[in-house]
C-alpha cells in the first residue's frame, strides 16, 4: 500500500535544508474585521507567517481563535481587511475576484468540511470531479485518478460511494480529491478531527507522503497534540495573534 511504501523513501525534502526553500506563501500584518450587529469584531489580529515550499505547518488554538478565518484567506475564499498575503509572488490580497478564483482552482486543493465528497458520485468520480474544475485534459483523468487513490490506499475503492466507505476513507478521497490537480498548496481544517488516533496517524502519514512525491505544501488546523509532532512548523494562534 502506498502509505507505507512512503516510509523507507530518502528524499529531497530531507536532504535540503529548509532556509533554502521559496517562500510559497508570504502573510505580512492580515488583519480580519467583521460586522457583526453594526460594531466591528476583530478576529485576526495582525498575522505574520510564512510556507515554504514542501513544509507542513500546523495552526493550533482554541476554538474560535480564528484558525478558520485565517485559513479562509490563505485559500483566497476570503480577503483580509488589512495586511498583504503573496502567494507564488502574486498579490492576493488585490487580486480581482475571478483572478482568485482561477489561482485557487488551479494551484490550490482544500479539504474543508464544507468541500466534502459528493455523496452520489464513487471515489473514483469524486477525484475526478476536480480535475474537470481544474481544466485537466480528459485523457489524463484515468490514470491521475487511479494515482492519487493509490496514494492513499484506496486502490480497492474506487467504485464505491462516500456511504459505502469508512470515516477514514471518506478523508482519505478527500484528500486524493484535494490534490489530484497537482496543487502547490493544500489547505486542511482539522482534516483528523472526526478520525480515531491510529486513523489520524496514518492521514499524517499519507501527508508527510504527497509532500515528498508531489512537492505539494501543506497547511493545516488541529487540536491534536499527538499530531503536532510531525510538523515541521507550527504557529499557536490565541486571540486572533500568533504567540
Ligand atoms: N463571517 C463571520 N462573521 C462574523 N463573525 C465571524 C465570521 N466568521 C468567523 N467569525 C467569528 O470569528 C471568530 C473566529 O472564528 P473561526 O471560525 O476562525 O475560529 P476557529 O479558530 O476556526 O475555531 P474552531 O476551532 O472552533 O473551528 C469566532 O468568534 C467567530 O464567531
Ligand atoms: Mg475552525
Amino acid at each position: 500500500m502506498a502509505i507505507s511504501q512512503g516510509e523507507e523513501q530518502t528524499t529531497e525534502a530531507q536532504l535540503e535544508p529548509a532556509e533554502e526553500r521559496r517562500n510559497l506563501l508570504t502573510v505580512t500584518d492580515v488583519e480580519r474585521t467583521f460586522q457583526v450587529g453594526g460594531s466591528p469584531l476583530h478576529v485576526l489580529k495582525g498575522i505574520r507567517m510564512e510556507l515554504k515550499e514542501r513544509q507542513l505547518v500546523m495552526l493550533r488554538g482554541r476554538s474560535g481563535s480564528g484558525k478558520t478565518t485565517l485559513l479562509n484567506c490563505l485559500g483566497g475564499l476570503d480577503t483580509p481587511s488589512k495586511g498583504e498575503i503573496m502567494f507564488n509572488g502574486m498579490p492576493f490580497h488585490t487580486m480581482s475576484d475571478d483572478k482568485r478564483t482561477l489561482v485557487r482552482r488551479k494551484h490550490m486543493g482544500f479539504i474543508f468540511q464544507a468541500f466534502a465528497l459528493m455523496p452520489l458520485l464513487s471515489a473514483r468520480e469524486n477525484v475526478e470531479l476536480s480535475l474537470r474544475m481544474a481544466g485537466v485534459p480528459r485523457a489524463q483523468w484515468k490514470d491521475r485518478v487511479t494515482q492519487c487513490l493509490e496514494l492513499v490506499g484506496l486502490e480497492r475503492r474506487m467504485s464505491h460511494r462516500p456511504f459505502e466507505l469508512s470515516g477514514g476513507e471518506q478523508q482519505r478521497v478527500a484528500i486524493a480529491k484535494a490534490i489530484a490537480h497537482k496543487p502547490m498548496l493544500l489547505l486542511a481544517d482539522e482534516p483528523t478531527a472526526e478520525l480515531d488516533t491510529g486513523m489520524s496517524a496514518q492521514i499524517m502519514a499519507v501527508f508527510q507522503n504527497i509532500i515528498r512525491t508531489e512537492q505539494v505544501t501543506i497547511c493545516m488546523t488541529t487540536h491534536d497534540p499527538t499530531i503536532l509532532e510531525v510538523a515541521d512548523r507550527v504557529y499557536e494562534m490565541v486571540d486572533g495573534k500568533f504567540i
